[in-house]
């Protein structure tokens, strides 16, 4: 399996799908390969297309700002998305599109290993949740294997529609609980006894 700078050599010239003919820079994703939290976006936009990095625009202000209430910085945290090319008019991706560019992301989740991955997108929440909706799922982290999932709106959704602004807010401030819980659990030892019910497990 190739590192992550590998991985962005080979989205930056790929052309496995249609995507790439209309694109300005691919938007591999960003971040360190040892983030403990990794968000899952769409596709590039406009902005992301022309700098090929991953939520550069309005959004990616909001993200931060998300960040910043649970005192963190966009540097220690992994951002990518599904698609790694802007569709034209920032249109749905196609299935085929999506077919084409899950091996990138797949490595990416394979490499990097995070602890939580906040889903952002209805397509990267498709994954783990194909027949859910997100209004009735989102701040729910569930617990797939050694990782927890945690769907949210996306950050443009809010910029669109201001109610929804708290509603993020509210599911985010959830991650540092979500962290806590899952390092208490490695901690746990065999022999403990079960926890009574108030103490039990959020996932
Ligand atoms: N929206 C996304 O889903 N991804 C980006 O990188 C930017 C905006
Ligand atoms: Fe390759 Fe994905 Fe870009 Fe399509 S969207 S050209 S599969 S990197």
């Amino acid at each position: 399996m190739p590192e992550l700078t590998e991985l962005y050599v080979q989205v930056r010239a790929c052309k496995k799908c249609d995507l790439s003919k209309g694109r300005t820079n691919a938007v591999p994703g960003e971040g360190p390969a040892n983030a403990e939290i990794m968000f899952i976006g769409e596709a590039p936009g406009f902005h992301e297309d022309r700098e090929g990095r991953p939520f550069v625009g309005a959004a990616g202000k909001f993200l931060d700002e998300l960040l910043a209430l649970i005192g963190m910085q966009r540097e220690q945290v992994y951002i990518g998305n599904v698609i790694k090319c802007r569709p034209p008019q920032n249109r749905d991706p196609l299935p085929e599109e999506m077919d084409a560019c899950k091996p990138y992301l797949d490595q990416q989740i394979e490499l990097i290993k995070p602890k939580v991955i906040l889903t952002i997108s209805r397509f990267a929440m498709m994954r783990w949740f194909p027949d859910k909706k997100i209004s009735e799922i989102h701040g729910k982290p569930k617990k797939f294997g050694d990782l927890v999932v945690l769907p949210m709106y996306h950050p443009a959704a809010a910029l669109h529609q201001p109610s929804l602004r708290r509603v993020l807010e509210e599911d985010f401030k959830r991650v540092p609980q979500i962290l806590k819980e899952l390092a208490d659990l490695k901690e746990e030892p065999e022999e403990k006894p079960q926890p009574p019910p108030q103490q039990m497990s959020m996932f």
